[in-house]
């Protein structure tokens, strides 16, 4: 310990109470560089102190913002530059689909940005000593006193006065505290050989010792995982075909598994000659095609197929499907129109199976028999 060279002069209270009463009593005395330190927050404290609102937050926002501009302008380069590629039809620069990347990274960057900072800038980072750590008055603290301690180099400092002021506030003790000559002759002990030689021991081990797991004992052969293969890789060029390419597309004329062809392309007249509904109408297949109409064909057709949707006006005007000429359709006709579409309408072969396209034909069916009844249907 250096006697001649003084941190602070330090004071411990026993009540909350007691430490906000010393603060302002210290406050009002004109003292600028003073702190306080309790073990859990005291309520008033930065009334008593008069502590203006941390500039920390400026710094989480400008780090926000600058993350956020960062990886907007470098998804924008990817896309727009580097690897243009056209995704489920929409334009390179669609940055509805930027924002969840550009959110998480805003909130990243502040995230780290105000922890560094914190570190550096607050916490002098890499000098990890203090005069205060180690002593009587920290142990204090940190357990259950509250204690104010006034430092050596604020203005209006005299050490005489400052004893005088803290002892007549009642305190439990009043004591200096006095920089630590070992620390003060190499105060940066974050940069000790001994402890970066274990830092970097420790990540040697580790990353070496992850690496060995995960890299070579668990893929000893024979538990390979199939991972030694001769195989190529997509994105890759290749000598064994003409255009180079190693992504093959397949030959024309391939057929899913499972996948049966629709023969009736671009020839309505053929599907309503030829196909005929393989289901039977039982109330089954008209209670799926009733969900799958009003899913599917009512936002344009309207609920009882009449031409009245919700649509109505913002989308050239669906038909109505009790007109004579698709009442006098054959079930292929109309099973064909829901899977080629029609003009306007599109296609609605991937959103709906084929046998809900023909319970959807069954229910259509019904539909039109409701509103053009026969004198049968009555009896
Ligand atoms: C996006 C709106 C929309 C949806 C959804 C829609 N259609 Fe259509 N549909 C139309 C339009 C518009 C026409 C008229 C096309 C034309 O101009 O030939 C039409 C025509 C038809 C026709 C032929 C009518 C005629 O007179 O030529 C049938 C049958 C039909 N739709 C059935 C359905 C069925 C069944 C569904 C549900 C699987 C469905 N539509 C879903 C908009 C839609």
């Amino acid at each position: 310990m250096n006697k001649n060279l003084l941190y602070s002069v330090t004071a411990l209270f026993d009540t909350p109470d007691g430490i906000i009463h010393a603060a302002e009593a210290v406050r009002n005395a004109g003292y600028k560089r003073y702190d306080v330190h309790t073990p859990y927050p005291v309520h008033g404290m930065d009334d008593a102190m008069e502590l203006k609102d941390s500039k920390l937050g400026f710094i989480t926002l400008g780090a926000g913002l600058l993350g956020g501009a960062g990886v907007f302008a470098f998804i924008s380069w990817v896309f727009l530059a580097a690897y243009p590629n056209v995704i489920g039809g929409k334009p390179y620069f669609s940055w509805p689909a930027f924002v969840p990347v550009t959110f998480e990274i805003t909130v990243l960057s502040a995230v780290l940005l105000t922890i560094g900072s914190l570190i550096v800038f607050f916490f002098k980072f890499p000098n990890n000593s203090h005069p205060l750590h180690d002593t009587p008055y920290m142990k204090n603290v940190s357990s259950d006193k509250f204690g104010i301690s006034i430092q050596a180099n604020d203005p209006k400092f005299d050490e005489a006065a400052v004893t005088a002021l803290l002892s007549s506030l009642h305190p439990l003790t009043v004591a200096p505290v006095f920089y630590d000559e070992e620390e003060l002759r190499h105060t940066w002990t974050t940069f000790d050989p001994k402890f970066l030689a274990l830092l970097v021991g420790v990540a040697l081990f580790v990353s070496g010792s992850t690496y060995l797991h995960l890299n070579k004992l668990l893929y000893l052969p024979p538990f390979d995982w199939m991972s030694n293969q001769n195989k190529f890789k997509p994105q890759t060029p290749t000598a064994q075909y003409d255009d180079t390419r190693m992504m093959r597309s397949a030959p024309d004329g391939t057929v899913a598994r499972g996948f049966i062809p629709y023969p009736f392309k671009g020839m309505p007249d053929s599907a309503g000659k030829y196909l005929v509904n393989p289901l039977q109408p039982t109330s089954e297949a008209l209670a799926l095609g009733k969900t799958k109409f009003l899913t599917y064909c009512s936002p344009c057709h309207g609920n009882f197929a009449r031409g009245d949707s919700r649509l109505r006006g913002q989308f050239p005007n669906p038909p109505t499907l009790h007109s004579d000429k698709v009442r006098n359709w054959p079930d292929g006709n109309i099973f064909h129109v829901i899977t080629e579409g029609q003009n306007i309408m599109p296609s609605y072969a991937s959103q709906v199976s084929r046998e809900e396209r023909w319970a959807i034909v069954h229910y259509v069916r019904a539909l039109q028999r409701a509103f053009n009844a026969k004198e049968s249907d009555t009896q």
